[in-house]
């Protein structure tokens, strides 16, 4: 059918009274590294949860970076930040931007030299001493992944960071870990080790930034506090799932880091397993971190491994040629700055799961990422079955449309469902509609960075929006074999797909040999 019309789920009456907002408790959070990441998201993440009122009022934050610079100059730098990244600097208040950076310190420092650690340890123990009673202590590792192994040691030989093996102690000592947590399941599990030497699984804190964003959480919400939509969740009203995540931008400033990591550990390892693991996992018995994570680890271990021999039916990639993207001429990966020019590095990558179980038996999980696709948009569509039976005559060469469940998870955050209706008049025909939920319509938009929420999870000892040992390890079982195949394989086609399209064509043959089409959310 192709007529399309929409209409709009008029949003329930906000409840009345909300829910007190969490709020921190007394701590200093120390944050080794200072670059895009510090300036760009943690610190205006932490300026808005202060103008929120979500920090404790004696907050402290050190950051550690190898740059020789005093207090006055790093806070300077912040408050350029801040005018800079802010997603609303429009409205940035000078006064609080300096109220905000009185709270911030800066060490200098070599993170392989003990003398750095005795100058934080002096540094903390003047915090500490400005706090009321039992302040916790957060260590973020916003540094290269070649660093982390030296700084966590470093942090525990020193005392700085000590292991607390029981969860209720006080004061609390944790520590966030960034992505890409290893390269491969290997390094995985020897960092997995290095941090287990020094720390109670308890205080690390992996993160995925997704986990963070209000749509993915949303999708527990979704999925266990509605009732009708569970029960269509499964193989019986299933046809397949497709998760897209499409970034216009390209490679950027990151080439050597992305030459190294290609799309498959970048995006799928991480943001797309991690939303596969949501869409699919069973309920759990309740809303607390190694519940949630225990379900989503039974689905990643029930994903149906790949073999070399079967990779064709379950892969393809690709890698972006100059193109066009918003109409401006933008450079194919290999003639990005940094690149080699023959890369065989792909920038994107459609893959096939199969996740077996008594849920999802023979329900496929189409899962693709690319740079430079036409417009950055996430999306997760459940197309469910077609009806086994259609009563209605249908012109000749028309077919009923199957229903289907879009999740935006950026932009236009929202949630719609297509379905059949008559159309208006004397005949039976039918057309597509949508029932429509945008986040914009019912709530004003979504005004929270993920760093936002997973920031102030850590500060509460909140663990649920962040990845266990295991899981992490589960996911790069998942990857690991085809990143290897590929590795073997050194690809003569590419690039394979221009700037400013949907993928390569062979990822539209691949989905097309199932009987299925990719989406253009
Ligand atoms: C990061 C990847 O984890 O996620 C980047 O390393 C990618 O390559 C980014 O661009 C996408 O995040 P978001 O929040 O913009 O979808």
């Amino acid at each position: 059918m192709t007529t399309r019309a929409s209409t709009t789920v008029a949003p329930a009456a906000p409840p009345v009274t909300q829910p007190e907002l969490k709020r921190a408790g007394p701590c200093t959070l120390v944050i080794f590294g200072a670059g895009d990441l510090l300036h760009r998201k943690l610190m205006p993440s932490l300026f808005h949860l202060m103008m929120d009122g979500l920090l404790h009022d004696e907050f402290a934050v050190i950051t550690v970076a190898r740059e020789s610079m005093d207090d006055r100059s790093f806070r300077a730098k912040v408050v350029d930040a801040l005018r800079t990244f802010l997603p609303d600097h429009a409205h940035f208040d000078p006064r609080a931007g300096e109220r905000f950076a009185e709270r911030l310190g800066y060490i200098a420092g070599e993170l392989d030299d003990s003398a750095t650690y005795t100058a934080l340890r002096e540094r903390l123990a003047e915090t500490d001493a400005r706090l009321p009673g039992e302040s916790g202590r957060l260590f973020y590792l916003a540094i290269p992944p070649s660093l982390y192994q030296g700084t966590i040691i470093h942090l525990s030989e020193s005392g700085v960071a000590p292991r607390v093996p029981d969860p209720g102690q006080r004061p609390w000592v944790r520590i966030i870990i960034e992505k890409p947590f290893g390269h491969s399941l290997g390094s995985a599990g020897a960092l997995n080790a290095c941090v287990r030497r020094a720390f109670a699984e308890h205080q690390v804190y992996r993160i995925d930034h997704y986990l963070g964003k209000e749509t993915v959480q949303n999708l527990l919400v979704f999925r266990f506090a509605n009732s009708i939509f569970e029960p269509v969740c499964n193989r019986q009203h299933v046809m397949h799932v497709q998760i897209t995540v499409a970034e216009s931008v390209g490679v950027e400033h990151r080439a050597r880091y992305y030459e190294e990591a290609g799309v498959v550990r970048d995006m799928f390892q991480n943001h797309l397993l991690q939303l596969l693991s949501l869409v699919a996992m069973e309920p759990p018995v309740t809303f607390n971190a190694d519940a949630v994570r225990d379900e989503k680890v039974k689905v990643l271990k029930a994903i149906r491994p790949v073999t070399p021999a079967v990779m064709h039916d379950y892969a393809v990639r690709g890698q972006y040629g100059p193109g066009t993207i918003d109409g401006k001429t933008v450079p194919g990966y290999r003639d990005e700055p940094g690149v080699a020019p023959d890369s065989g590095t792909s920038t994107y990558c459609a893959i096939r799961f199969m996740i077996d179980n008594w849920r999802w038996h023979d329900v496929p999980f189409y899962l693709r990422s690319g740079k430079r696709m036409p417009r950055r948009v996430s999306e997760i569509a459940i197309q469910f079955r077609k009806p086994p039976h259609v009563m209605f005559p249908l012109p000749e060469g028309e077919v009923i449309e199957a229903n289907t469940l879009a999740i935006r998870v950026q932009p236009q955050e929202g949630i719609s469902l297509r379905f059949e209706v008559k159309v208006p008049g004397v005949d039976v025909k039918m057309a597509s509609v949508d029932m429509d939920f945008s986040y914009a319509e019912a709530f004003g938009g979504l005004e929270h960075d993920a760093y936002e929420t997973l920031l102030l999870d850590c500060m509460l000892g909140e663990a649920t929006l962040f990845t266990r040992s295991d899981e992490v390890e589960t996911a790069w079982a998942v990857v690991d074999p085809m990143i290897d195949y590929w590795a073997n394989k050194r690809p003569d086609h590419f690039p394979n797909y221009a700037a400013g399209t949907w993928g390569p064509s062979v990822a539209d043959e691949f989905i097309a040999r199932e009987g299925a089409a990719w989406r253009q959310p």
